[in-house]
């Protein structure tokens, strides 16, 4: 190949890959708000780490509104949008059912936001402030640290359809699982890693009422349940309870981040069903990633960092895009107002020149 066909071919490469988008991941980074919020970090955690210290579970919610939010439409804080008619509908997310009588925090993100916004108004976004309490609260539970990457800001829409679609139920099955992870672009190592989040937190009884009593409808529990954790948990929640009430995911550290999700896994002492499947799933290839996480907590936690990472990666928005959210549960009313205006002007601008068909 002579020198020039190589200089134009190197040439084209570059055009090219100029072309293309950069993705996601190469547009948030860790130092976003090195100038205008520098102390960004420390006051998400002087909030976080106050109210854990009256109740302890919060650092196990925050962790899990961070996934909740990145599952549907991207980690967008889409979540925290709250029902509205006007300037734009919004069938809010808290109300499906993976969400409803079950998310936490809402109220303590708001805390975080108004702290925030006394230092630096205008700047940060929930999307980013959700990301920052999910890292902070895996630290102040005893789990891994990183370096958050930032600059997502936040989306102008929720969709309460595809949190019921999105979400992974309890009662999955692995290859439901995998799927509902491999929609997000998260592979199986990212399921294991990621489901390690149960180590912290606590869940109904509900979701696990049909495991103790009639598991698929066999009239007996089910059978990967450890016996004597069977009836642990068949105490706490007896067969005719209000499904209420609370169950500690670890029921040996409850509130500490740490690799016993997996000893427990090995045991058969796994919370919900969806979570023993990574385990008791016969011939499954997650069964060695739980043995790995199990035998070693410096891997499991490099890995859990790895994928939270990942995780806070799913269909961002930068630049340009989405808004800088005033408050956390609406989107801003003029913001809203002006891409209403640009819309109409385009469309009026369209038809002016005949180029829009009426519909
Ligand atoms: C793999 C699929 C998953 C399923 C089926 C699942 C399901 C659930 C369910 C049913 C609850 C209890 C909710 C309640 O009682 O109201 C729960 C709680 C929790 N989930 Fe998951 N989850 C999954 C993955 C994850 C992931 C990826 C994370 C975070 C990275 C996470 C973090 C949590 C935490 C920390 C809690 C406790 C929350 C609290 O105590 O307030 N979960 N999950």
């Amino acid at each position: 190949m002579s020198l020039t066909v190589a200089a134009a071919l190197c040439c084209v490469v570059v055009v090219v890959l100029g072309g293309l988008p950069l993705s996601s991941e190469a547009q948030l980074d860790p130092s976003f708000y090195r100038d205008a919020c520098p102390k960004v970090h420390s006051i998400v955690r002087e909030v976080v780490r106050s109210v854990s210290k009256k109740d302890p579970r919060m650092l196990a919610s925050l962790i899990r509104l961070h996934f909740h939010d990145c599952f549907v439409l991207g980690c967008d804080a889409s979540i925290l949008l709250n029902n509205t008619d006007t300037p734009t509908k919004i069938d809010s997310e808290q109300q499906a059912f993976p969400n409803v009588n079950s998310i936490r925090g809402l109220d303590v993100v708001n805390q975080i936001k108004t702290a925030v916004e006394n230092a630096c108004p205008g700047v940060v976004s929930c999307a980013d402030i959700l990301t920052l309490a999910a890292e902070i609260s895996s630290v102040l539970s005893g789990g891994p640290d990183w370096k958050v990457p930032l600059g997502r800001r936040d989306g102008l829409t929720a969709n309460r359809t595809l949190a019921n679609e999105n979400l992974p139920g309890p009662s999955d099955g692995l290859d439901r699982l995998k799927s509902a992870f491999k929609n997000q672009g998260l592979d199986t190592n990212d399921l294991v890693a990621l489901s390690g989040a149960h180590t912290i937190g606590r869940a109904r009884c509900t979701f696990i009422t049909s495991r103790l009593y009639n598991f698929s409808n066999s009239g007996k529990p089910d059978p990967t349940l450890n016996t004597t954790y069977l009836q642990q948990l068949r105490n706490q929640c007896p067969k005719s309870g209000s499904g209420n009430d609370l169950v500690n995911f670890d029921l040996t550290t409850p509130d500490k981040f740490d690799k016993n999700y997996y000893t427990n896994l090995q045991g058969n002492k796994g919370l919900l069903q969806s979570d023993q499947e990574l385990f008791s799933t016969s011939g499954a290839d997650t069964i060695s990633i739980v043995n790995k996480f199990a035998s070693n907590q410096d891997v499991f936690f490099a890995a859990f960092k790895a994928s939270m990472i990942k995780m806070g990666n799913i269909g961002v928005i930068t630049g340009k895009n989405g808004e800088i959210r005033k408050q956390c549960n609406f989107i801003n009313k003029k913001s809203a107002e002006v891409d209403l205006a640009s819309v109409v002007s385009k469309e009026t601008s369209s038809s002016e020149e005949g180029m829009v068909s009426s519909f």
